[in-house]
């Protein structure tokens, strides 16, 4: 009989501590403790016990539900706790507050003046072409006619990597490659990513982007390059803007040039954009060099091309009135939300 008692007791512990809420638990109680409960039926069954028995089976009952009655109470007071205090984490849910929206990504303010400039090549027939960040000494240097006593070629300006390869320095570098890759006529816009051993500051960073054109057919002249760079700045930076090319050495063209369009902001008078001069600087431009031609293998005395090189950071700057460089890699989100 007292093993019979033990087990009931060890079975009804075991639910209560089960209980996973209050109702659960008055279930429990309900089973044990209640009128047609296990522990009561016992109690009642107490007459069917011989007579001597009785008052030990009366005295193992009783312990029984005094065990199993505080075993509740203590399990519901924790459910109980638990319970008020999901109800309160539940009240504090405003379900008034605006919902918390997804922010959508959106292009970079330098990708976006990339795109524009390509869709402006694109429909004057250029092809869009890459090439690798990591180049060899002779598309960066000697394929464009840098001699090796040039400063690009120190230490102290560019990033040289190991077995004669280092980071490019201009997308020049992809001139030579696309024209080893394909006989004239050429037309093509090479954007990329290039390094240069430059402290960093409002308008340099060591990496940074340029954009590279090159032209080169039967019968280019300087009249094509200038067309094509004026029709550019008039596409991206308004209608009335006016082409400068002052004198400039470049190994790879000749003559060469550097490129400025009339201030898109004051038009003349001067501006801090314009630095109070009325000309906006954007790169440089030439016609090619007639040693790269023939590094490449081209006819030389056929052919004749142009190239310009532009800097991207720059032109976004420009494009959206942004007066440090250090802001595009930044990835500050109050600064990139600006551009959607
Ligand atoms: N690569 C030159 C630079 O980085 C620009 C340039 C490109 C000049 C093509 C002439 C022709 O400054």
């Amino acid at each position: 009989m007292s093993a019979q008692i033990d087990a009931l007791v060890a079975q009804l512990l075991g639910e209560i501590s089960a209980a996973g809420s209050t109702a659960e638990l008055a279930d429990v109680e309900r089973r044990a403790l209640g009128k047609k409960g296990e522990l009561t039926l016992l109690l009642r069954g107490m007459k069917d016990v011989p007579a001597h028995e009785r008052p030990e089976f009366g005295r193992r009952v009783n312990e029984a539900k005094a065990q199993v009655s505080e075993a509740i109470e203590r399990c519901r007071a924790t459910l109980e706790a638990a319970e008020a205090s999901r109800a309160a984490e539940h009240d504090r849910l405003d379900v008034t507050l605006p919902g918390r929206g997804r922010r959508p990504g959106r292009p970079h303010p330098m990708a976006r003046v990339l795109d524009e400039m390509c869709e402006i090549f694109i429909g004057m027939g250029f092809t869009i072409v890459e090439g690798p960040e990591i180049e060899t000494r002779w598309y960066n240097f000697s394929a464009l006619n840098i001699p090796d006593d040039h400063p690009v070629m120190d230490e102290k300006n560019t990033f040289f990597l190991p077995d004669g390869l280092l980071l490019r320095t201009e997308t020049s570098a992809i001139q030579a490659r696309v024209m080893e890759a394909q006989p004239p006529p050429v037309r093509i816009l090479g954007p990329g990513r290039c390094y240069r051993r430059d402290a960093v500051d409002a308008t340099h960073t060591h990496t940074f982007h340029q954009v590279e054109a090159l032209v080169v057919d039967e019968g280019i002249s300087f009249a094509d390059l200038k067309g094509t760079v004026l029709q550019f700045f008039r596409q991206m930076y308004g209608p009335r803007v006016r082409l400068r090319i002052r004198p400039d050495f470049f190994p790879f063209v000749e003559p060469g040039g550097d490129v400025s369009f009339s201030c898109h902001l004051c038009d003349g008078p001067g501006c801090p954009t314009c630095k109070y001069t009325g000309w906006i600087e954007l790169g440089g431009c030439g016609m090619v060099h007639p040693n790269v031609l023939r590094n490449v293998g081209y006819d030389a005395e056929k052919y004749t091309g142009f190239a310009f090189g532009f800097g991207l950071e720059r032109m976004a700057m420009l494009k959206y009135g942004i007066d440090d460089i250090r802001l595009f890699y930044e990835n500050d989100i109050r600064f990139l939300e600006q551009f959607g």
